[in-house]
């Protein structure tokens, strides 16, 4: 059982006297397929996982923000009428989603409480966007506003995109705010529509930390998107979600090469989200994993957003037996691949593959057997 969110309401219990008004929390995440495409207008299909972070919290009578990190140890404030930018911190993101509520005109007021977190930070696992959807959550709770999933994500990307500065898609924050327990969601990133797809039945999701970290990942992201947008024009088009196949097909001779890959993926990515959707609903794990395969090859080949020890990981998890499929997951360059496992065999997964990625590359691996688990919610 879960122990975040008693820590978080005993820690309100003894930093405030009484128990809190609400407790709220929002997840992080992990994509089974359809990577670089929500920022081409087209399809994903990730899961909400049960990490998550807490926030124990009562409304107060001023305009201010007081949030205490558990993590951390650090207690910080920000006022709603005096918000600007300051350097790297943690705040940033629930001071971004402030302005970006406020920007849409909602009236927001003070609130204090403690939070807390169990998503590895930095490893591509969304633990930003459960923050801002955490911090959205609570402002939402303390003012009686309509949770509304996808306006809500909306504003988080924005918070994301112009106030801490990162230029990600939809996905992630959209994910963490309308994520179905045991189920993933397929998201059209152009309408935000959403469809709940289950897992094939006795498979499970497994996270594989190859606790590598890049630098230069946002240059090398804003390149990717510049390149698609390139593609996106020579066809005539929005976005690569308006190219199909056919399109692709009878006029790639005229692309560049590089260009011509970076489409190529978006476009068969787009096709293998939709056939990893009708694979679910056959219960069809075999297919689900080929599809994942794939993925991983078009990502590494093709889009280039794959590293070493990515490929070392996703190769000895293909090779385990038990294992449905494997790839990279999130932006690339480093942190996670995810894996499709026969849930009976997660432990013997688990292990081999701790050892046998610590043998090929001298580093130790951090596993994360997940539940897909609910969007943002008030804890009742
Ligand atoms: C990061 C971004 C997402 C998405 C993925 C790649 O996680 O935040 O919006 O673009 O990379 O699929």
């Amino acid at each position: 059982m879960n122990t975040l969110p008693q820590t978080v309401t005993q820690v309100f219990q003894n930093r405030f006297g009484e128990p809190p008004t609400f407790v709220v929390r929002a997840p992080g995440r992990v994509n089974l397929i359809g990577e670089h495409t929500d920022y081409n207008d087209g399809f994903v299909l990730p899961l909400a996982i049960d990490r998550a972070i807490w926030i124990a919290l009562r409304p107060r009578t001023d305009r201010e923000v007081h949030i205490h990190s558990h993590d951390f140890d650090e207690t910080a404030v920000f006022h709603l009428d005096r918000l600007f930018k300051e350097t790297d911190h943690w705040l940033e993101y629930p001071k971004g989603v402030a302005w970006a509520l406020q920007e849409d005109g909602y009236q927001l007021t003070g609130w204090e409480g403690v939070m807390a977190g169990n998503i590895p930070k930095g490893a591509g696992l969304s633990s930003s966007a459960a923050l801002e959807l955490a911090t959205a959550r609570a402002f939402t709770a303390v003012t009686n506003h309509l949770w509304d999933p996808a306006a809500m994500a909306l504003l988080c990307q924005k918070a994301e995109n112009r106030w801490v500065g990162v230029n990600c898609g939809i996905m992630d924050q959209m994910i963490s705010a309308a994520g179905q327990e045991g189920h993933a969601l397929l998201i059209d990133c152009r309408t935000l529509e959403t469809k709940a797809v289950p897992l094939p039945t006795g498979t499970a999701v497994v996270v594989l930390d190859t606790n590598t970290r890049r630098g230069l990942v946002d240059s090398a992201y804003n390149e990717r998107r510049a390149q698609c947008d390139e593609a996106s024009k020579f066809f005539g088009v929005p976005y690569l979600r308006d190219v199909s196949i056919t399109d692709f097909l009878s006029s790639e001779d005229q692309l560049k090469p590089l260009i011509r890959q970076r489409a190529r993926h978006v476009v068969s990515e787009n096709i293998r989200v939709l056939n990893a959707v009708t694979a679910m609903l056959n219960d069809d794990a075999e297919m689900l994993g080929t599809l994942m395969n794939q993925s991983h090859l078009s990502l590494r080949d093709d889009f280039e957003v794959s590293s070493q020890e990515l490929n070392v990981m996703v190769e000895l998890a293909q090779a385990q037996p038990g294992c449905y499929g494997a790839r990279m997951t999130g932006a690339g360059f480093g942190g996670c691949a995810v894996a499709l496992v026969a849930a009976k065999t997660t432990g013997a997964f688990t292990q081999s593959i701790t050892t046998a990625y610590q043998q090929a590359t001298g580093l130790t691996p951090a596993i994360y057997v997940c539940q897909p688990a609910a969007g943002a919610s008030v804890m009742g």
